[in-house]
């Protein structure tokens, strides 16, 4: 039987993409280096404490703001002004800690109208956030319009547990990020709508300055092989990415253009 070059290729892709799926699962957790981690457990710390914290985080290591503003409209999330009062209406008997508790380990489980499936699990590489540092991210979001009411035991004990410092930032992938490069500015041609670091400059499509921070290797996987199937970054068209990269670049051609947008960050 003949199979379709094209099709024998995206196959392929995908066993490629499931081969590192499954690397950046098993990279053990030393190899990580040892993050900037918030450790509160068993420590005496008042809510005002908790809150400064949790802000801290959202502007640092949470890489909130790459996709969130608060108090401004933002193109690809929700404006976050308000978010601890209107966490508490989200979902009928859900109360506002536990929303938004959910909004950062499952933010697949609610999606804000007219936002696609894009927000990564923070306690999950790129962003990785530890179990003390949940619970203060939770009390500052409360913060913006709630009552801060969260304890460190509301933030289950398997939340964190992942996190492995960022893993996957520090996660080296053998494709070879310089000929990826050459791919993204040539034979991809993503830089018709990309800038990408020093590269580029096209505003058709989102920045990719730092993708990296904030996107697992899944997603910018899945969004080179099936752009729609990760969902339409807010604030750009639908069907504008091209759908055939599975199809036009080669094995090699995609796995180093991978590890070029890896070292985005
Ligand atoms: C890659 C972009 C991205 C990053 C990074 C990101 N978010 Fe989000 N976030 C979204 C999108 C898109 C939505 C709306 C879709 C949804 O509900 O999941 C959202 C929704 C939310 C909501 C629900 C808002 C509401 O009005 O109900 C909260 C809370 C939130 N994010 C907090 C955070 C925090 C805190 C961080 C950093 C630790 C963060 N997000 C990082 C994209 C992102
Ligand atoms: C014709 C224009 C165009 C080309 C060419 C193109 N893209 Fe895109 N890309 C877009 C648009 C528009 C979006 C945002 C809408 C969406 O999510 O589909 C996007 C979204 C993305 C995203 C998600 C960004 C985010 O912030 O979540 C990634 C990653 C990406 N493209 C990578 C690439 C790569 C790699 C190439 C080259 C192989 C490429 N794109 C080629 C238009 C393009």
């Amino acid at each position: 039987m003949r199979v379709p070059v094209g099709l024998k290729l995206s196959v392929f892709s995908l066993a490629v993409m499931g081969a590192y799926t499954y690397f950046a699962n098993s990279i053990p957790q030393i190899e990580s280096k040892p993050p900037e981690e918030l450790s509160l457990e068993g420590g005496n710390v008042t809510p005002v404490q908790l809150v400064k914290a949790g802000e801290q985080i959202f502007h640092t290591k949470g890489t909130c703001e790459v996709c969130h503003k608060i108090g401004e409209k933002g193109t690809r999330a929700p404006d976050l002004a308000g978010v601890g009062a209107r966490a508490a209406k989200r979902k009928p008997g859900v109360t506002a800690k536990q929303y938004l508790i959910e909004a950062l380990l499952d933010p697949g489980a609610y999606l804000v109208e007219g936002y696609p499936n894009i927000m990564p699990r923070v306690d999950k590489p790129p962003i990785g956030l530890n179990r003390s540092e949940l619970w203060a991210i939770v009390a500052f979001l409360e913060s913006l319009g709630g009552a801060v009411d969260v304890t460190l035991d509301d933030i289950p004990k398997t939340a964190g547990a992942a996190a492995a410092g960022g893993a996957a930032a520090e996660l080296k992938l053998p494709g070879d990020p310089r000929a990826g490069e050459a791919v993204f500015a040539g034979k991809g041609a993503c830089i018709a709508c990309h800038k990408a670091g020093k590269i580029g400059a096209s505003p058709v499509g989102p920045d990719l300055s730092q993708i990296a921070k904030i996107q697992t290797p899944e997603y910018i996987m899945g969004k080179i092989l099936n752009p729609a199937a990760m969902g339409t970054v807010a604030g750009y068209p639908k069907g504008v990415m091209p759908p055939m990269f599975g199809q036009t670049l080669t094995a090699k051609e995609y796995v180093d253009l991978v590890a070029f947008l890896l070292t985005l960050k």
